[in-house]
């Protein structure tokens, strides 16, 4: 028979998997012996994964997504692993971003993943059905959000033994990839400005000993590679993440500013 305190914390442990409760009290600090990784849009797909593997390597993980009471998976990780740590973040906030920023403003992060982003809706940046609010949202998202994050941790990074920034794909902002194909206007103009920002930030972070660097994951069965209209081949998530995960644990200073592709490969740009 279940005793009366295991049958309650299970149902506290429902209750807060409902979304019913606020996170548990979770302090700010994190150990200073294992490296920590800041991930954005950690609540599913290459996020999740990411979070999950960096957190059974024993990593602070600072998974951040827009509504951490729905981030089931997340909680559950959290659960498990009481080095990670769930924020909510919406990249396109300024005063989301400086919140989080805010709060860790003394935890050194070695590793932080650029990876929210969006496709947006494919028949609005085709040709000849353009709806331009979409390509704002896109461009919020993909290019200012990573940038406005990427500046936001700066110190922290600067701080770190790591001290890297990695951003997710880039291949479609690129003229050898983008040109292959017509349409998909807006995720591809997406991309080569991101591409052009952190090309801009190695430039001007020279001689710090930041490392940045964007990282094509291939094409990932996640809810982005749905939207992006491909029925072909795919990875599943958590063996791209995995490959991710061991291609920023061998970058070499030479990589600096170069968009990486998940086996190794450089594209150039
Ligand atoms: N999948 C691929 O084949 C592929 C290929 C190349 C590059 N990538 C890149 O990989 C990254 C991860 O994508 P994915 O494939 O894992 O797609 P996904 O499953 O659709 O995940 C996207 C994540 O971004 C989050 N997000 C969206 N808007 C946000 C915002 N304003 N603020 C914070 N988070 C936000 C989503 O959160 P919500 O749940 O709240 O929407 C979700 O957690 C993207 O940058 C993508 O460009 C993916």
């Amino acid at each position: 028979m279940t005793s009366i305190p295991k049958a309650l914390a299970v149902f506290a442990t429902l209750f807060y998997l409902s979304g019913c409760s606020t996170l548990p009290d979770q302090q700010a600090e994190l150990s200073t012996d294992q490296p920590t990784v800041l991930i954005t849009g950690a609540n599913r797909g290459l996020g999740l994964e990411f979070a999950r593997q960096y957190a059974d390597a024993g990593w602070n993980v600072i998974a951040t997504c827009r509504n951490p009471a729905a981030a089931v998976d997340l909680k559950t990780l959290a659960l498990r692993h009481d080095r990670v740590r769930i924020e909510r973040m919406d990249v396109t906030s300024d005063a989301q971003v400086a919140a989080v920023a805010e709060k860790y403003a003394q935890q050194p992060i070695d590793v932080l993943l650029n990876n929210a982003g969006i496709y947006g809706d494919l028949e609005s940046q085709t040709l000849g059905s353009f709806d331009y609010d979409e390509l704002k949202k896109v461009l919020d998202v993909n290019t200012i959000g990573s940038l406005r994050v990427s500046v936001a941790f700066l110190e922290q990074v600067l701080a770190s033994q790591q001290k890297k920034i990695i951003s997710l794909g880039g291949g479609m902002g690129t003229p050898s990839i983008g040109r292959m194909f017509g349409g998909h206007y807006f995720m591809k103009m997406s991309k080569a400005a991101h591409l052009s920002a952190m090309g801009t930030l190695v430039a001007d972070l020279q001689h710090t000993g930041v490392m940045i660097v964007m990282i094509s994951p291939g094409r990932v069965d996640t809810q982005l590679m749905r939207d992006s209209g491909w029925t072909g081949k795919s990875t599943p998530a958590e063996t791209a993440a995995a490959a991710v995960i061991t291609l920023i644990g061998r970058l070499e200073p030479d990589m600096n500013g170069r968009l990486i592709m998940f086996n190794g490969k450089t594209v150039p740009w």
